[in-house]
């Protein structure tokens, strides 16, 4: 790869650079606004799982009720929570009070413009600190996203997946940051990746950049980067408990933490696979399996029901039958299905 390419990705950024609300305009000093940080700060959280569309109106409203941290910090969680509500990921909400809070207790309510004082803050990782000391501050940090790194692995026809490829793809981009531009040339990357550079079918012919890229010259740029090799996945077993009693059925509140945590659920094992005693004895039923994935593992869950002429004494909320399966995940919602359909009303169940 020749160097060459900052500088002509750079010209193509400032004839086409997409305007957004908490950006610097390429080549610009950046406003002399105190709270210019603050904005830049906002926006990447915001921007952490959602689009650049999705995040806009949430950003001018955000901006408009809070126009300064200090205004953030004195807000009201629950006020808070509710204008997040739609951008998900509660816990980003909640981080964003926390890291504001610290900025005003800790930092004189200026953001700090070093990347390690950013990364010690409440929900600021690597990316974020880089990116509010880049373009929040006009540092020379080097930011790295996942269209950046899908530029940079293209750039440099990367034969080593991801994630082990990010110390190289750090160390090339650290070589090339032209000073004072780090924040311009990030922001050039990303919208290379989103409009050019796209992860399916990368548009070359309209590349600013394309004569400097290794990955064009293989002929299959869209092969980088390259992925790692897929683990399988692991199968586990458990088994879930329908339990009836008088037209109603047991349900419980999982654990806060944990998969499906604080969800309604039937009873179940902890899913490790080993024999798990019921929660009563008695002549239980095999109805039958669901099969579920969760990200890391799938599920087979065993569905085992008890029909009972009076209710027993166990922890958790008595159902109507009929409405057992509102509310639940996907995976009990599975199971209910499976009872009711086994379920008859001589008071027996099974297949
Ligand atoms: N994604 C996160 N930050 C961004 C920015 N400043 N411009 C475009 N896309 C982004």
């Amino acid at each position: 790869m020749n160097d060459s390419w900052p500088a002509l990705l750079l010209d193509w950024y400032r004839a086409h650079a997409r305007v957004l609300p908490w950006r610097n305009p390429p080549g610009a000093a950046l406003p002399a606004d105190p709270d210019w940080p603050y904005r830049v700060w906002l926006s990447e959280i915001m921007l952490q799982q959602t689009t650049v569309e999705a995040a806009t109106p949430y950003f001018h409203a955000f901006t408009a009720r809070w126009p300064d941290v200090a205004a953030l910090a004195a807000a009201d969680d629950g006020e808070l929570m509710q204008a997040w509500a739609g951008l998900g990921y509660y816990a980003r909400a909640r981080n964003l009070l926390a890291c504001a809070r610290a900025v005003v207790a800790d930092h004189g309510g200026r953001f700090p413009a070093d990347a390690a004082a950013l990364r010690a803050l409440p929900g600021i990782g690597d990316y974020t600190a880089a990116a509010v000391a880049a373009f929040g501050h006009g540092r020379d940090a080097v930011v790295i996203d996942g269209n950046v790194e899908r530029v940079v692995a293209r750039l440099l026809a990367l034969a080593e997946p991801l994630p082990g490829a990010r110390t190289r793809i750090r160390a090339a981009l650290a070589d090339v940051l032209p000073p004072g531009q780090a924040g311009d040339l990030a922001q050039a990357m990303m919208d290379l990746a989103r409009r050019v550079c796209t992860a399916r079918a990368p548009r070359c012919l309209a590349c600013p950049i394309a004569a400097a890229c290794a990955g064009r010259q293989t002929g299959a740029p869209a092969d980088f980067p390259v992925k790692p090799a897929k683990k399988p996945r692991p199968t586990r077993q458990g088994t879930a408990w329908w339990i009836e009693a008088a037209g109603a059925v047991l349900l419980v509140r999982r654990p806060a933490k944990g998969l499906l945590g604080g969800m309604l659920a039937l009873p179940s094992c902890d899913w490790r696979g080993g024999a798990a005693a019921p929660p009563l004895p008695g002549p239980w039923q095999l109805l039958g399996v669901v099969r579920h994935g969760f990200t890391h593992f799938d599920l087979e869950l065993q569905v085992a029901a008890l029909r009972l002429p009076a209710r027993p004494e166990l922890a958790g909320d008595w159902v109507a039958v009929a409405e057992a399966g509102e509310g639940l995940p996907t995976l009990f919602a599975k199971a209910v299905q499976l009872a009711l359909a086994q379920r008859r009303d001589d008071g027996t169940m099974g297949a």
